[in-house]
């Protein structure tokens, strides 16, 4: 009601609403007054329907009228508090934005502590809680299993979070990144880098024999040197990297697939899958407890020391085996 552009309607509200109260009002004093003198007898009037059914002047009962009054003493007394007679606010100051405001802030004070309790430990030791796993899960369910799956093993695009084969990495500050601020994988159509159709499926037999699936030993022989258009990004031995979520190749886990056909189409048309950040969305408290919950699906790892490439992997190794893919 507070939304009109011109007072008109507001008045014209108001005045409507006040005159038919007084109207109603003044209409029962009216047949108040008029009562049946003693011994008098209500008088038949003149209409009669359905062959016996009559009408008399009868005075109203009483208990009918002083019903009316109350509901009219209601209506005046509810207009006086609460916003109903066109833009006046009602003496409470009652909105229902404030109504709304007011549960959140009460839903607020009930579970921020409980979300915050875990902000000071690091990620991989909130993922130890059980409390902070079925919290987890429950908003992993609202939140992103729509893209990543209930189970988090992902889909075609979609990477599996229960593996540790990372796009971005496994420890918990960077998958807590990964979801704080989302990711945008980026791969540009390289089929002309590669020289057109052929030097496609060469590339893509190359990439196939990185990590032994079947391929075309000399289609990929020819691919090899073809490769090094893709190495700045996937590295010269195809390991992937991290820095920009381009994947390894050399493993069996695809993002996309492994088929000969489905990585030439990698090549020809790029990828770019888009992780959506969700910092804004949720607050810290519900993105750390989130981290933490896709850290203990079994792919969580203990953050690799940072210039020696070879320590990653008996850090690999020392983590609980992932589950199979
Ligand atoms: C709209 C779909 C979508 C939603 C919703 C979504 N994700 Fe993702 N997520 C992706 C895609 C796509 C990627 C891969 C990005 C890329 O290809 O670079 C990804 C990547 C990730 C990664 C990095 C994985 C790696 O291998 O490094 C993590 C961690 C992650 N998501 C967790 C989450 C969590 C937790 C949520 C819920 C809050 C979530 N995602 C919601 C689509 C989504
Ligand atoms: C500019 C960096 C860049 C270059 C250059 C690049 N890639 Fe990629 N590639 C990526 C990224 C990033 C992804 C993941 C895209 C995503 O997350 O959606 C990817 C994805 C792929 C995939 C899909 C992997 C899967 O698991 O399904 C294949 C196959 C691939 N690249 C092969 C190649 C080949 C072959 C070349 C060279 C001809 C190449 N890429 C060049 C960055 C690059």
């Amino acid at each position: 009601m507070q939304e009109f552009d011109s007072p008109f309607w507001s008045w014209y509200i108001t005045i409507l609403t006040v005159v038919s109260l007084i109207g109603v009002a003044l209409f029962l004093l009216k047949q108040r007054t008029r009562k049946l003198a003693p011994g008098e007898k209500a008088e038949l009037m003149e209409n009669k329907w359905d062959g016996d059914l009559v009408e008399l002047n009868n005075p109203l009962p009483s208990w009918w009228v002083n019903l009316f009054w109350i509901t009219l003493i209601f209506s005046a007394a509810y207009l006086v508090l609460y916003p109903g007679l066109g833009s006046f606010k009602g003496t409470l100051g009652w909105t229902s934005f404030g109504e709304y405001d007011k549960e959140v802030d009460a839903a607020k004070a009930k579970y921020e502590p409980v979300f915050n309790q875990f902000m000071g430990q690091p990620v991989d030791q909130v993922a130890a809680s059980a409390e902070a796993r079925d919290m987890g899960q429950r908003l992993f369910l609202t939140y992103c299993s729509q893209c990543h799956g209930s189970d988090a093993a992902g889909a075609k695009g979609f990477p599996n979070l229960t593996d540790k084969d990372w796009l971005y990495g496994g420890d918990g500050e960077t998958i807590k990144a990964s979801i704080a601020n989302g990711r945008a994988g980026m791969m540009p159509p390289m089929g002309a880098a590669v020289g057109g159709d052929q030097g496609v499926k060469e590339v893509a037999n190359y990439v196939l024999s990185l990590s032994g699936s079947p391929h075309d030993a000399q289609l990929a022989a020819a691919g090899q040197a073809k490769f090094v258009a893709c190495a700045a990004c996937h590295g010269e031995d195809g390991k992937g990297n991290t820095m920009m979520g381009a994947p390894n190749l050399t493993d069996k886990t695809w993002l996309y697939g492994g088929s000969e056909a489905t990585i030439m189409e990698s090549i020809n048309k790029g990828r770019s899958g888009n992780m959506p950040a969700q910092l804004q969305a949720l607050g810290e408290a519900k993105v750390h407890i989130l981290a933490a919950y896709v850290y203990g699906l079994g792919g969580g790892m203990p953050k690799a020391p940072e210039p020696a490439p070879e320590a990653a992997a008996p850090a690999e190794e020392a983590a609980p085996a992932p589950a199979a893919q």
